[in-house]
Formats: C-alpha cells, structure tokens, sequence
C-alpha cells in the first residue's frame, strides 16, 4: 500500500540479543568503521559493506574556559572526522552497500551539499553511477568534491525541495534509485550508528565496564531532514531491546535557523505536522529544508523525550564556530556552531542545567565552509623580522 511515508528497518532483536550481540563482542571487532554493529546494520556480513571508514569519531570533552565555563559537562561528538568530513558519510555507507545488494546500477539525491559529497564518494568506491541535484548557492567544496568523485552534478535555481521534484523526476524516466532523505530506509539505519557509538563512548568516560551503559542527558542535534535525530531515537529503542540501556533517555534538542525552522515553528504550536518555511534562508546551508517528510517523526521524539526546539540566528551560529574554534579546538561547520549557541541560550533560561551531561552534535568540518570566513589584514613578514615590528 502507498501512504507516502518513511519506511523504517526492522531487525529480529531478540534473536540478535540470543545470538550475543553486545558492547564486549563490539568492541572486540576489529572493525574501525560503523560496521562493528554490523548485525543491526542492513547488509548480511560485513563484507558486504562499501565502507571507507566511517563512525568512531571523537567525543570531545569542552574545556572550561570563556563561555564554556559554567557548563561543566559539555561534549562535542565531532562528526567531522568522518570521511567525506561530515556525519552524511554514515548513512551512504549503509545505503549505498545496501543499494549494492539490490542490484541497483545508479543512484540519486537532492542535497544541501554534504550528502552530495558522501554520496558521490560511495558511489564512486561501489563503482555506481551517482547523479546529484543541488541548489546554485550550495557551498563550493561540495559541488567540487561531488565533480571530483566523478558524479553527474546538476545545479538548481531554488531549494533542496526544488532539486527533490527533479530528482523523482529522473527516478521515474531513467530508473534511477532515490537516496533522497526518508525516501529509502537505510541512510537513517547508518545515521542510527551516532546512538550506538554514544553510549560506548560515555562508558568508556565514565568507566563504566558492566551493567546498562550510560546516555547522556540531552543531546543538541542541527536539523534539517532529521533522520540523523529520528535515527539516534530509534538505536535507543534498539539497544533497550538488546539489554544494553535502560528505559531513560536523553531530551532531544532540535537546532534550526531562524530563517528556516520549520520544526521549531511546528513544536511550539503543538502540531504533529509542519508547514513548508516560507522563504527558507541560512548560511548554515544543511538547515535549510524547508520542509522534511520525517516532520511527524521528529516532532514525535521531541515530545517523547520531553526535550525542546529552538533557533538561532545566521550571526549567531557563526559566533558559535568561532567560540568553538578558538576556545576548543575544534573547527566546526556553521550547523555545529548553531547547537553551541543553542545551549547556551537554553542554559540562560534555565532549562539546561550546568552539571547535566550534554552532547553537541558537530555535523561537519568547517573548511567546507570557509568562503563564509573572512580573512583579517595579516603581517606580510621577511627574513628581517621581528625588525620593525610592533609588539601589538
Ligand atoms: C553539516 C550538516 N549538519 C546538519 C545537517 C542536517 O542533517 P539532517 O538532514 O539529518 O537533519 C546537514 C544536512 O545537510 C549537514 O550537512
């Protein structure tokens, strides 16, 4: 029957929880990609996986310092060492090798740019064809890196929803297979695998070797199609089932921009759909979907794990990168600048509490991003220097 709707991947847990599929035989894999939980995973064995090393990335503890100082339990998953330097490489992973299995010759996708540049590296390890629809104004390094992996990239006057009809378009006349978001189940089963690796992760912090492992308290996620939010939520009810967590869960955040926030606005009527975002519009070119087909499933885990939706403006998110950079390290896309100055806003009004365990999703690295920088006047120096110089 046709409804429409996202199609989600089921597994026979129980037989998987019998066959012994726990943390420990995990981390005994040798498997340095997502594909040590190959058992919830759709390909049959490992072997199976078009993998170019993707998953276990960091978890960053935020030093204390500057406007980081009253949180005293800040993490940042950085997503950004992922190949293709974005979290997007997780779930082509998993499609692309189940694309493989069904025998698929070409796929494609409209996409805000990072999914472009996964997917045509994916395609290109698999040996498929890969075409791509982005908007014109999409960041530069995607479009170059999807031309360099030899996809078919066309550009669009418009939004990625524009590029989404062109898309159906061409999977109907030359039977291409749709990797657009929620439009095939398995990009979300590889996004699920940041869920899994969180709770290994905060074992391994906390040191915590038996007994349920531990989540953290509220997870600030960058939204735009949501399936990395709906996929976390859905690795949880997992692992519940396989007796590696308990019943509690972390309170999801969802981060839009204020020109495009089409959840938040949907969140805070208290409605189980949302409207398309007129005039959607942000530097943070990842946020901007106007409109996602998993809008119900997302509002759905916000409500369930009585977590909340805001949005930060253009200005702000690229404060946040520069924040991140300059006091941890960690130079981040403007989508992950956007979750930092979200809790900081919810740890103003009181929602966040300082001690609580927080994780910060960075989605991607902010060189793809580095048109949105401008450069200072920098010294020009010689072999004569410091002659000359001023100390300011
Ligand atoms: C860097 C970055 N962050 C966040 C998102 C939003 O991800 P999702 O579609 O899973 O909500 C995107 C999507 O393009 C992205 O590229």
């Amino acid at each position: 029957m046709k409804c429409a709707k996202p199609l989600l991947a089921g597994y026979d847990l129980d037989a998987i929880r019998e066959a012994g599929f726990t943390p420990e035989w995990v981390r005994s894999r040798t498997t340095r990609s997502l594909w040590r939980f190959a058992e919830v995973l759709p390909v049959a064995d490992i072997g199976q996986a078009v993998s170019l090393g993707e998953g276990l990335t960091p978890l960053l503890r935020c030093q204390r310092r500057g406007e980081f100082a009253p949180f005293e339990n800040l993490y940042i998953k950085d997503e950004s060492f992922n190949p293709t330097g974005s979290f997007k490489a997780r779930g082509m992973s998993a499609a692309i090798s189940r694309a493989v299995q069904l025998g698929v010759r070409a796929v494609a996708l409209p996409s805000a740019g990072n999914a472009a540049g996964a997917a045509a590296s994916y395609a290109a390890q698999a040996g498929l064809e890969c075409h791509l629809f982005m908007p014109v104004d999409t960041p530069p390094a995607n479009i170059l890196e999807s031309v360099v992996a030899g996809a078919n990239v066309y550009l669009v006057r418009g939004l990625i929803s524009d590029c989404g009809k062109l898309v159906k378009k061409g999977c109907q006349e030359f039977g291409w297979f749709d990797l657009s978001t929620l439009k095939e189940p398995f990009r979300l089963e590889g996004k699920k695998t940041m869920g899994y690796e969180l709770a290994l992760d905060f074992a391994d912090e906390l040191n915590i070797r038996s007994g349920p492992l531990p989540l953290p308290d509220v997870i600030f996620y960058p939204t735009g199609g949501g399936t990395g939010l709906i996929g976390m939520w859905k690795a949880f009810d997992e692992m519940e089932r396989l007796g590696w967590i308990g019943s509690q869960r972390p309170r999801m955040v969802v981060v839009q921009a204020e020109q495009c926030a089409p959840i938040v606005t949907a969140f805070n009527k208290g409605s189980e759909f949302a409207e398309m975002f007129p005039n959607a519009a942000t530097v943070a070119s990842g946020l901007r979907v106007p409109a996602a087909v998993g809008d119900f499933l997302m509002l759905r885990v916000l409500r369930e794990s009585g977590g909340t939706a805001i949005t930060v403006s253009d200005a702000d998110l690229m404060a946040g990168v520069r924040e991140l950079s300059r006091l941890q390290g960690v130079y981040a896309c403007p989508e992950g600048g956007a979750v930092w100055k979200a809790a900081q806003q919810l740890l103003q009004t009181g929602w966040l509490k300082p001690h609580e365990r927080v994780v910060l999703f960075n989605t991607g690295t902010g060189h793809k991003y580095n048109h949105l920088i401008e450069l200072p006047e920098l010294p020009i120096v010689g072999d004569n220097w410091p002659e000359g110089a001023s100390s300011s």
